[in-house]
């Protein structure tokens, strides 16, 4: 798994850190993944991935959620809906520009004071308590930053006992890029935690997964 500190990458140009050229000719700059907001949050997206069901599975009313890599809000704000004013989302983003885009949408949708919106790496959540979080969504985030120890042992660290994860990488990339994940890491990274389904999709690799040393309710032994 990748550790090192965030690299300096121009998009398009030569990979100055690295000799190579990015893959992805949407982001921005910097080692960690930058995503111009549009791209994530858009009518298109909404319309053919609706965020409502993600957002059922893994958040109920008065629950704490940590939304990782959040953008613009695509899963927060919906995820603020769902756990209402007994709640709270954590919403981190590196990316300071979508942070203070989310924030204003919270505060248009009145969930200025559910939302608490972070820039910051997932990486570092010691804002967050330990063992405090119901859930974590982290779509699209591992295969857009460096360090998936530091994001991965953080996530573990916020997480309750009981609470839920879901993963979600992206199949394409290049295999020498510090924040590909392979099928391989991918094998590691769910070896991690307790796997409650899994899909292996053409351009997504995606996970709903719990604690590994909590068993499920089914999985408890018969009295
Ligand atoms: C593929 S986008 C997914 C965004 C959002 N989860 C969604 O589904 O719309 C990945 C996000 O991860 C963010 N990101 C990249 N490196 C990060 C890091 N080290 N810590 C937190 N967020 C990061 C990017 O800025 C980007 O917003």
């Amino acid at each position: 798994m990748g550790s090192d500190k965030p690299k300096e990458i121009q998009v398009g140009k030569k990979d100055r850190a690295q000799g190579s050229t990015t893959a992805c000719p949407c982001c921005i700059a910097t080692g960690d993944r930058r995503f111009r907001p549009w791209l994530l949050d858009n009518g298109i997206r909404r319309l053919l991935s609706p965020p409502a069901k993600l957002v059922k599975e893994f958040a109920k009313e008065g629950q704490v959620v940590a939304d990782l890599g959040s953008g613009s809000g695509f899963y927060s704000i919906p995820l603020g809906k769902k756990v209402g004013s007994k709640g709270r989302v954590y919403a981190v983003d590196f990316d300071e520009r979508a942070i203070s885009r989310l924030k204003k949408k919270a505060a248009k949708a009145n969930l200025g004071e559910v939302i608490a919106a972070h820039a910051g790496s997932a990486a570092d959540l010691s804002f967050i308590p330990d063992a405090s979080v119901d859930s974590v969504i982290a779509n699209g985030l591992l295969c857009c930053m460096v360090d998936h120890a530091g994001a991965l042992s953080e996530i573990k660290r916020i997480l309750k006992p009981e609470g839920r994860v879901y993963l979600s990488v992206a199949r394409i990339g290049r295999k020498k890029d510090p924040r590909y994940v392979g099928k391989a890491e991918w094998e590691e990274i769910l070896s991690g935690f307790r796997v409650i389904w899994r899909r292996d999709g053409l351009a997504t690799r995606r996970a709903k997964v719990a604690k590994r040393e909590i068993p499920l309710p089914a999985e408890l032994p018969a009295r």
